[in-house]
């Protein structure tokens, strides 16, 4: 039994059980994959692990809380306006849960150990519980609005860089990646000279856990989806940090440019994505 699993039924506790329980089971599945097929592109795998685990985080949800909608990955057809096309479908739910069964999909299926669950409850079309589960460092990320992020029980706090110099900064691409690379390359060659350094995970969740955590100074991809980005944002926010879109606009769900950071360095990495691409490469 993981140490995770908690009695009451609150909207959190209900979130931390789902995204241990299919975490857990996640973890067990690697290297048994049988059935990998792709989605929207060449680069969009997509796993009978991903199916599997959604269907036992959608169970969890509607046995606790059966009036409400749940938004998955997995529920939706692929496609550029996957995300933009449920999050209209479910714009008249009171109570949305916003959930990426695995982000990081790629890793799970190389057996890189670098992918997570993320479940997101929205309240009116706001993220009111974020959690994001690593099952191969078995972190568990909870944020609630108005009382902070924690992980292992303990509070989170953005890191304290003030400059993009001294930042380690996080980027992905996103699979189906064709037609945002070359802002994905614009980005990099622009950002590369002026930051401590680069990485690229490959979970756009966790990315965000670690901006919350401290771990990365800032983060930014283009052309991510809602289960990407809701559950990390609230950490983000909890955890003191911002996040918007990569021209400086307020964070809704519906933002698929996306930068998150400690909040001292925003500015200037906006700043630095807006002359990437005046460089001639508009953000798909
Ligand atoms: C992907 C991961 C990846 C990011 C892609 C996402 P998935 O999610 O977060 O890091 O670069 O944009 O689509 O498909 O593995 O859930
Ligand atoms: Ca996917
Ligand atoms: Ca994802
Ligand atoms: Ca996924």
């Amino acid at each position: 039994k993981t140490p995770y699993v908690v009695t009451s039924k609150s909207y959190t506790a209900v979130a931390i059980n789902a995204a241990s329980k299919a975490g857990e089971w996640i973890k067990t599945r690697l290297g048994t994959v049988t059935q990998l097929t792709t989605k929207s592109a060449v680069g969009d795998l997509v796993t009978e692990v991903d199916k599997g685990a959604e269907q036992m985080i959608r169970k969890l949800i509607f046995t606790h809380f059966p009036d409400h909608a749940i938004l998955g990955e997995e529920g939706v057809e692929p496609g550029p306006e996957a995300s933009a096309k449920a999050l209209e479908k479910y714009a008249d739910e009171e109570y949305l849960w916003i959930v990426d069964p695995v982000d990081g999909t790629t890793n799970f299926v190389h057996g890189f150990p670098f992918f997570s669950v993320s479940i997101a409850l929205a309240h009116k079309g706001e993220v009111i519980v974020g959690v994001i589960y690593d099952p191969s460092r078995d972190e568990m990320f909870v944020a609630e609005k108005g009382k902070g992020a924690y992980v292992h029980g303990k509070r989170m706090k953005v890191s304290g860089e003030t400059t993009l110099e001294q930042s380690l900064i996080a980027t992905g691409f996103p699979v189906g990646r064709d037609s945002t690379l070359p802002a994905n390359m614009a980005g990099l060659t622009h950002l590369a000279p002026k930051v401590r350094n680069i990485r690229c995970g490959g979970s756009a969740a966790l990315h965000l856990a670690y901006v919350a955590a401290g771990r990365l100074t800032g983060f930014w991809e283009i052309g991510l989806n809602a289960w990407d980005i809701a559950a990390g944002a609230l950490l983000v926010t909890e955890s003191g940090g911002q996040i918007g879109d990569t021209k400086g606009g307020a964070f809704h769900l519906g933002i698929r440019q996306v930068v998150a950071t400690n909040g001292a360095v925003h500015a200037e990495l906006v700043q630095a994505l807006q002359e990437a691409e005046a460089t001639g490469f508009e953000n798909s």
